[in-house]
């Protein structure tokens, strides 16, 4: 019966390539849909307000702060110019304590104001290039924002497993800047991006051809650059470059399309975003491994998979992490090892059958899959919009995307299974003009360019 339990939800996650390739369609129709007016699409299109990726000339010591992955981390990024790069990149990473993802606004700013405080205070007399310049970040803030220009914007909604109301609707750079203020740290937030942006940023450093970047990570999104003149939303001047980043939140793009199955319902239902964010709960880290938490809890419930009683560990919500499906899932001893370590250690569940552990392998790549091609599919998407789905006269053009977040870093069979997904929809002709980079930590460093970029000093002197 727990196969039967199985079957059924394999049938509810199939995504053949016809049904990926409509997802891909919604997907840039949803695009035009965003771009085209404010509150015209699930996708909120965000304006990013950067119009001028990196070039390379920036120069000088900035610091990032990245706030939205599994850990929050402060940065030190010194900038060499075109000849030197990136000189010397140093970065500490903390986690943020669980009851300030649901605290007060103040809370949270206060322990990321610390935090930057004590990187600060560490650092060796005379790093800090002049006593008259105040020092300088760019702030990854890895959230639904509202830009109001390149170094402010208020947050539209918290999205995985934070919910902090009263930041909702403030400028989230305001509430960084009083926190700094609060304990007498002088710094100056010159650029606020999303991940999304600061790793197209840090990739287009390294690398001209680079056109979206995506987060596949506790949560997911994308980021292209658009041609302004294509977003009709859009009424400022037209940017010198013609450009203009565009921050999707794919995470809450939705479409009928989406092979959804009653396990997403509920976990959707209980979770802290209700009707929220449906793309991100069937793709990233936050969630794959409670799916599958939900449908052992089925086998265990209705098919006594585990004997007599429900595991007492397997009724916790988010109990069953990614990280640990991953490892079961990529088990490759003879007898299933590791997935029987797993089960014991984290559900307390022994004396499992080779069978019973075969049945959680496939439960686990049921999931990964049908996340891996969702998320191709949606790539295949922004290509189709931005034209570089199809071979133009034979003419060889690369499109680059930089790729970031511990879903694509540590989930191999995840990756892989959405590299060759995307090689199936676009074709191989075409696939051999498309790269997916690993852009490692760009973000941080994308954020820290930005912030040069936009330094209140620029023409003031070099
Ligand atoms: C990091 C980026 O590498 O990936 C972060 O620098 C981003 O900005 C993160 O938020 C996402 O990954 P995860 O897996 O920590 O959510
Ligand atoms: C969530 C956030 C989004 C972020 C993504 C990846 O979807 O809403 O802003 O880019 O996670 O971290």
């Amino acid at each position: 019966q727990a196969q039967s339990i199985l079957k059924d939800f394999e049938e509810k996650c199939g995504t053949p390539i016809s049904k990926l390739k409509q997802v891909a369609d919604a997907m840039t129709v949803e695009m035009h849909a965003g771009l085209a007016s404010e509150g015209g699409s699930k996708l909120k299109m965000i304006i990013s307000y950067v119009d001028n990726l990196p070039t390379g000339d920036e120069k000088g010591l900035f610091y990032a702060l990245d706030l939205g992955g599994t850990n929050f981390r402060v940065l030190r990024v010194h900038l060499g110019g075109k000849e030197h790069r990136v000189v010397k990149q140093e970065f500490e990473e903390v986690s943020i304590p669980p009851h300030l993802m649901t605290g007060s606004s103040d809370a949270l700013f206060d322990y990321i104001a610390e935090a930057l405080a004590k990187f600060v205070a560490t650092e060796s007399e005379g790093l800090h290039f002049s006593p008259d310049r105040q020092r300088e970040l760019g702030f990854t803030f890895s959230f639904p924002v509202r830009q109001t220009s390149i170094s402010s914007g208020t947050l539209i909604k918290w999205t995985k497993g934070f919910l902090i109301e009263d930041a909702v609707g403030q400028d989230v750079v305001g509430e960084l800047t009083k926190a700094m203020e609060r304990i007498g740290l002088d710094m100056r937030v010159t650029a606020l991006v999303n991940d999304t942006i600061g790793t197209l940023a840090g990739g287009r450093y390294n690398n001209p051809d680079v056109v979206a970047a995506v987060i596949l990570g506790t949560g997911t999104n994308a980021a292209y650059v658009e041609r302004a003149h294509a977003i009709p939303k859009w009424h400022g001047l037209l940017p010198k470059s013609g450009d203009m980043v565009i921050n999707m939140e794919w995470g809450n793009f939705r479409s009928s399309h989406l092979p959804i199955s009653e396990y997403d319902q509920a976990l959707d239902t209980e979770s802290l975003n209700p009707g929220e964010q449906i793309f991100e709960k069937l793709i990233s880290g936050m969630y794959l491994g409670e799916v599958v938490r939900r449908v052992l809890y089925k086998m265990a419930d209705e098919a006594a998979f585990f004997g007599d009683t429900i595991p007492e560990k397997l009724k916790i919500p988010f109990i069953l992490r990614t990280p640990h499906m991953s490892a079961m899932h990529q088990d490759t001893t003879p007898d299933l090892k590791i997935v029987a370590t797993k089960l014991k250690d984290i559900l307390e569940i022994s004396n499992t059958s080779l069978k019973m552990r075969k049945v959680i392998v496939e439960l686990c790549d049921i999931v990964a899959t049908r996340g891996a091609r969702l998320s191709a599919a949606g790539i295949a998407g922004i290509l189709k919009k931005i034209g570089r789905d199809t071979l133009k006269d034979g003419e060889k053009q690369k499109s680059v995307v930089s790729l970031d977040g511990g879903l694509y870093e540590h989930y191999t069979k995840f990756r892989t299974c959405m590299e060759n997904t995307l090689t199936e929809l676009l074709g191989e002709e075409v696939s051999e003009n498309i790269i997916i980079e690993h852009s490692n930590d760009g973000s941080g460093i994308g954020a820290a360019l930005l912030a040069a970029s936009h330094s209140q000093y620029i023409g003031i002197d070099e």
